[in-house]
């Protein structure tokens, strides 16, 4: 199952599994755009609200036991902190650290009782470095990095394998919607690409690559690691 998988990241990963032979299920909250790139890869779509706990266990309950979940969905509301209210603190923890917890919660038992599982959390370099115009993205992101660690320490005995992601900046949906915050927003983006050392984007299907080989038995051995897929973005100096 890939969560957020109508677009971005997620449909790259939901395409890349599915030529590796899995059987994907996209669990999205746009329902008809899951179903739109679910009929193009012989995919199942289920209507999925990260957020919501029950929302999460009904759309694993519908798809079965999971072999491998994929905690894609996020979102993102750019400006300086002070600037934000409450309300977009909830909401961007809610999708990036809430639906991550609600998702892995959803998935484990069925995950324990197979003895099996790998599990991939789309974290970002800026839950590592910290993401100027995103404060409490970050601080979730950052969030979603320890979670790994733990889950990865709990999952072992049951065979389970989890690690994360740090994308740099991906040429998203998510990304491109900070150009509709002018100028802050452009910056925002020239200075992702300036902190990357091959100073430029990334693309989907390069994060989806990643999360491939950790979803895979080529990781079997690899677990709690947070693999930077950003161009060297975390790198110092
Ligand atoms: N694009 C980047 O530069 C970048 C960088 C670092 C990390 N990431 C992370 O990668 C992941 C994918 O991001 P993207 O850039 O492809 O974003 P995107 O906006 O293109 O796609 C996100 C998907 O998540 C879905 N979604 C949003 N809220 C949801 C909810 N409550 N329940 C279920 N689905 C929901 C959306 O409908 C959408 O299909 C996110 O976790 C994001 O934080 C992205």
């Amino acid at each position: 199952m890939v969560t957020g998988g109508a677009g971005g990241i997620g449909a790259a990963t939901a395409r890349r599994l599915a030529a590796e032979g899995a059987e994907v299920t996209i669990g999205d909250l746009d329902l008809e755009a899951a179903q739109k790139v679910a009929a193009e890869i012989s995919a199942d779509a289920v209507e999925l609200d990260v957020t919501n706990l029950d929302s999460a266990k009904a759309a694993v309950e519908s798809t079965g036991t999971l072999d491998i979940l994929v905690n894609n969905a996020g979102t993102d509301e750019f400006g300086f902190f002070h600037q934000t209210t409450p309300e977009q603190w909830d909401k961007v923890l809610a999708v990036n650290l809430h639906g991550v917890l609600h998702c892995t919660f959803a998935a484990l038992p069925g995950m324990q009782e197979a003895g099996y599982g790998r599990i991939v959390n789309i974290a970002s370099e800026a839950g590592r470095v910290g993401s100027k115009g995103s404060a409490v993205y970050s601080a979730a992101k950052g969030g979603v990095i320890s979670f790994t660690k733990v889950i990865a320490r709990e999952g072992a005995r049951f065979g389970i394998n989890v690690n994360g992601i740090a994308p740099g900046p991906i040429e998203t949906p998510l990304l491109m919607q900070a150009l509709e915050f002018g100028e802050i927003g452009e910056k925002i983006i020239e200075n992702m690409k300036a902190g990357t050392q091959l100073r430029r984007m990334g693309k989907p299907d390069e994060v989806a690559a990643a999360i491939a080989f950790l979803a895979s038995d080529d990781a079997s051995y690899v677990t709690g690691e947070i693999l930077g897929v950003s161009g060297g973005m975390g790198m110092v100096g």
